[in-house]
């Protein structure tokens, strides 16, 4: 799909983002590991999370998708997923992948993981190294670790083994393929983290009344159970769909929007930090927060922005957002360095590469380092054309660039936007004045 976008003169309105990605998908996963049904408001209807209902369903998982995004997971227990008749296609889900093969080597059947092109071009090493550990037994092709993988449940005999695993990276998805295997685990496994990445999984597992600790210094215990319990859930916004809004009116002239019900969970609201050090107006005005997983409305306006240091303890709880971050810091006063982010390399894309190679051709000064980016500001955008290919984050970054920038902006490949946020570009059109 081929979008033009014309640049906004101003922004105003009120929008609730639709329900978060991560949370979604572990809706989904313990609401089909416990006994009862579990409610799922808010629940993120894109084609990523659709993936994980489908694998759900294959493996005799009953799910209801109702009206206004609410869905319903019938779950049967730890112990009670059936073997699949067919391949588990994780689509373009990285999360769906890492976290099901984590699942799917304590089962006691075969299955055969696959995905898309890109994700079957993304690293799986990183969870199958701690998995076989665990004595999870898999099939790769001849390319190694990349799906499709067949995970040999069947040839496994009893449990798997605890692990006490020091992740290379703070990954929340190599944690959490870990913390699911951990339940089909003879006995407790330790997983220590160098540096604290999103915590859905710990505080979902805790939630469905599974046995799980967390340290100060962020080392997480897993003990045995025997069984979890159905929930009532209402997922919050997801900050990183909210942060193309959050971007797009502090960026644009004479703006004012807000943000309804954004999920702020501090391994999350990293970009909020880093933007409000900038010099971004914008106003956290909190509703729940009697929840592990607190929202708030966020009142976003116009703003001058100056350059910033992006590193260290900050990258895993900013990761997704750096794109659209980067966008920002082309119009802020001065040099902002990202540094420590790698990981960006194997994201959708391999999003240094990406994002400099978008923003330049709209006369961006960005410049790609083998860790992350330094972006010179501020500079005049210029309306383009880019095919930013399969990624969601970069195509919606994309967009608010043709926001900004003078003249129009083609977006191929505008369709892509659907794995996270199906109504992106209506919803920003509404925001128009
Ligand atoms: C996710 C974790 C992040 C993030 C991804 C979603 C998750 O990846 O980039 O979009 O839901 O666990 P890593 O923490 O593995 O870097």
């Amino acid at each position: 799909m081929i979008l033009e976008i014309f640049p906004a003169k101003e922004l105003r309105g009120s929008i609730q983002v639709p329900g978060d990605k991560s949370i979604s998908h572990r809706g989904v996963i313990f609401g089909a590991l416990s006994n009862g049904t579990t409610r799922l408001k808010n629940f993120l209807m894109a084609n990523d999370c659709k993936s994980t209902i489908e694998i759900f369903r294959k493996m005799g998982i009953s799910i209801d998708i109702q009206k206004n995004n609410t869905v319903l997971v019938h779950g049967k227990g730890l112990k009670g997923l059936s073997e699949p008749t067919s391949l588990l296609d994780a689509g373009n889900s990285g999360t769906t992948a890492r976290l099901l093969l984590g699942l799917l080597s304590g089962q006691n059947f075969d299955s055969i993981l696959t995905g898309d092109e890109s994700l079957r071009n993304r690293p799986m090493d990183r969870v199958s190294i701690p998995l076989r550990q665990m004595g999870a037994l898999f099939d790769t092709g001849i390319k190694g670790d990349f799906l499709p993988i067949t995970i040999k449940g069947s040839n496994r005999s009893g449990c798997l083994k605890p692990i006490d695993y020091t992740l290379p990276v703070a990954s929340a998805q190599v944690k959490s393929s870990i913390i699911l295997a951990s339940l089909y685990a003879s006995g407790s496994s330790t997983i220590r983290q160098p540096t604290l990445s999103r915590d859905h999984t710990e505080i979902m597992l805790d939630t469905f009344g599974g046995n799980i600790h967390v340290d100060d210094d962020n080392t997480i215990t897993i003990h045995p159970t025997t069984q979890l319990y159905a929930q009532d859930l209402t997922i919050p916004g997801d900050i990183s769909s909210a942060a193309y809004f959050i971007t797009a009116a502090l960026l644009a002239p004479k703006s004012q929007i807000v943000l309804e019900n954004v999920g702020i969970n501090p391994t999350r609201s990293g970009i909020l930090e880093v933007y409000q050090s900038m010099g971004a107006k914008i106003d956290i005005v909190k509703n729940n927060q009697a929840t592990k997983e607190p929202t708030a409305d966020l009142v976003v306006r116009s703003s001058s922005l100056n350059g910033t240091i992006i590193e260290g303890d900050l990258i895993p709880r900013l990761i997704d957002e750096l794109p659209i971050i980067a966008l920002a810091a082309t119009q802020a006063q001065g040099t902002t360095i990202i540094r420590d982010a790698e990981e960006l390399k194997v994201k959708e894309s391999n999003r240094i590469d990406s994002t400099v190679n978008i923003l330049k051709s709209f006369g961006a000064d960005i410049q790609a380092t083998s860790d992350g980016m330094i972006i010179r500001g501020p500079t005049p955008l210029f309306g383009t054309s880019v095919k930013p290919g399969s990624d969601h984050r970069t195509v919606m970054m994309a967009a608010i660039g043709g926001l900004i920038a003078k003249g129009s902006t083609i977006i191929e490949d505008a369709q892509w936007a659907d794995i996270s946020y199906p109504n992106f570009f209506s919803e920003l059109e509404k925001l128009r004045y």
